[in-house]
C-alpha cells in the first residue's frame, strides 16, 4: 500500500484590505518622509484595515483562493491553523474562519508566533501530515496590526500593514518539506512587544483583579535589525544542510516582508543574488504572519514561482522568534502517487 505522509503545498491565495496608506499621506501625520522610509525600509505604501474589516473576511478570501488553486473543497480540509498575532477574538478566529468556509470537517485553532507565525504553522501542519493524521490542511497567516500600532510613534507607525495569505498543504508520497529549523530566545523578549498592562481593579476584601488593556507595539529598531540579519542567515544554512541543499539550488529566497535593508544585507551574506529575492515590502510594508504567504502568492500569481521551484523561507520577529523552512513548490500534477 503507498502511504502518503509527504507535504506538498499545493495552493495560495492572498487578501489585503482595501484601503491604501501612502508615504506622503503619512507625513501629515507624524514628522517623516517618503524619502526617509523609502530609504530605510523599502516601503511607499501600505494597506489598513478599516473599522468595518475583520481579520477573519480577509483570511477567508485569502483561504478560498488557496482552496480552489488547490483543486479541493472546504468540507475536504481536515485542520485549519491560522498563525497570528491580532485575531479579531483572543479566544481565537479560526473557528470563525472555518465557519465562513464551510469547513465543516475540520478542527481549528489559532496559533501565536508573531512574525515567525507562518514558517512554525508550516512545520506544525507538516507534522500532522507526516504522521498520517491528516491529509489536507489549510495554513493562514493573517494579521491586523494597525489595531496595535502608536499611530503617533514614527519609529514604528511607518512600517507595518494589514492583509492575509494562505496555502493549503497536501499529504503526498514524495515530501517536497526539505528541511527546516525552528529557534526561540525568551530573553531578549523586550525587543518587540505588544503587551497587556494590567490595572488593578479592587474586586471584595483582599482580592483585586487586573483589567487592563493591550499596549501599542513597542519596538528596539537596532536589536531587530542586528538579530534578523545575524539569526536569519543562520538558520536557513542549517535548514539548507538538513535538506542537503547548496545555496546555489535555491530558486527564491522568501523572507518575512520586515524591511528592504534586512531582506539585501540576508542575501548578501548567502551570497544570493537580487533576482532570487521575493519583495512585496513597497506597496505592502511589514503584514507580519501574512507577509510570507502573501508574498508566496504574489509570485505564485505573476508566474515568476513555478512548480518544482525551490524556495527558502524565514520568518522572524517577537518572541524573539526565528525560523526557517525549505520546500518545493506544488506538485508535478498529476502526481501518479498521490
Ligand atoms: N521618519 C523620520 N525620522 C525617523 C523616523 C521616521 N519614521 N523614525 C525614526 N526617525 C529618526 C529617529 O528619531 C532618529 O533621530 P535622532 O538621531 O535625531 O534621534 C533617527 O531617525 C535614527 O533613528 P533610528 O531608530 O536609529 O533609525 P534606524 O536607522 O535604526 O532605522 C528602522 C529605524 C528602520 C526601524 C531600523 O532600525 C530597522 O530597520 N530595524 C529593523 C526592525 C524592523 O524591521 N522591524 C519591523 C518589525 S519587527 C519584525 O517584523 C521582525
Amino acid at each position: 500500500m503507498l502511504q502518503n505522509f509527504g507535504v506538498a503545498i499545493t495552493g495560495s491565495g492572498s487578501a489585503v484590505p482595501t484601503n491604501s496608506l501612502s508615504n506622503q499621506v503619512l507625513s501629515q501625520l507624524v514628522e517623516t518622509s517618503d524619502e526617509w522610509i523609502a530609504t530605510r525600509t523599502g516601503i511607499r505604501s501600505r494597506r489598513l484595515a478599516a473599522a468595518n474589516d475583520s481579520l477573519q473576511a480577509i483570511a477567508t478570501q485569502a483561504s478560498l483562493q488557496a482552496i480552489v488553486m488547490a483543486g479541493i473543497t472546504p468540507p475536504d480540509i481536515d485542520l485549519i491553523i491560522l498563525a497570528t498575532s491580532t485575531p479579531d477574538d483572543l479566544f481565537g478566529s479560526a473557528c470563525q474562519i472555518q465557519a465562513a468556509l464551510g469547513a465543516t470537517q475540520a478542527v481549528a485553532f489559532d496559533m501565536t508566533a508573531a512574525c515567525s507565525g507562518f514558517v512554525f504553522g508550516l512545520v506544525t501542519a507538516a507534522q500532522y501530515i507526516r504522521t498520517g493524521v491528516y491529509q489536507n490542511i489549510l495554513l493562514i497567516g493573517a494579521d491586523i496590526l494597525s489595531r496595535w500600532v502608536d499611530w503617533e510613534d514614527r519609529r514604528t507607525c511607518v512600517l507595518f500593514g494589514d492583509g492575509a495569505g494562505a496555502v493549503v498543504m497536501q499529504a503526498t508520497k514524495r515530501d517536497r518539506l526539505l528541511g527546516f529549523e525552528l529557534k526561540s530566545d525568551g530573553t531578549q523578549n523586550q525587543c518587540l512587544n505588544l503587551a497587556y498592562s494590567p490595572q488593578p481593579q479592587p474586586l471584595i476584601n483582599e482580592i483585586d483583579v487586573a483589567k487592563g488593556n493591550y499596549q501599542p507595539i513597542t519596538m528596539n529598531g537596532k536589536e531587530v535589525y542586528r538579530f534578523a540579519v545575524q539569526r536569519v542567515p543562520e538558520v536557513i544554512d542549517k535548514a539548507l544542510f538538513r535538506a542537503n541543499l547548496k545555496v546555489e539550488q535555491i530558486d527564491w529566497l522568501l523572507l518575512h516582508q520586515a524591511n528592504q535593508r534586512i531582506l539585501d544585507a540576508v542575501a548578501e551574506r548567502l551570497h544570493i543574488p537580487n533576482h532570487k529575492v521575493i519583495s512585496n515590502l513597497a506597496y505592502h510594508g511589514n503584514t507580519s504572519a501574512a507577509s510570507i504567504p502573501l508574498a508566496l502568492d504574489e509570485a505564485v500569481r505573476a508566474g515568476k514561482i513555478k512548480p518544482g521551484d525551490i524556495i527558502a523561507t524565514s520568518g522572524f520577529g517577537a518572541g524573539l522568534t526565528w525560523g526557517a523552512a525549505i520546500f518545493e513548490w506544488g506538485t508535478d500534477k498529476p502526481d501518479p502517487n498521490y
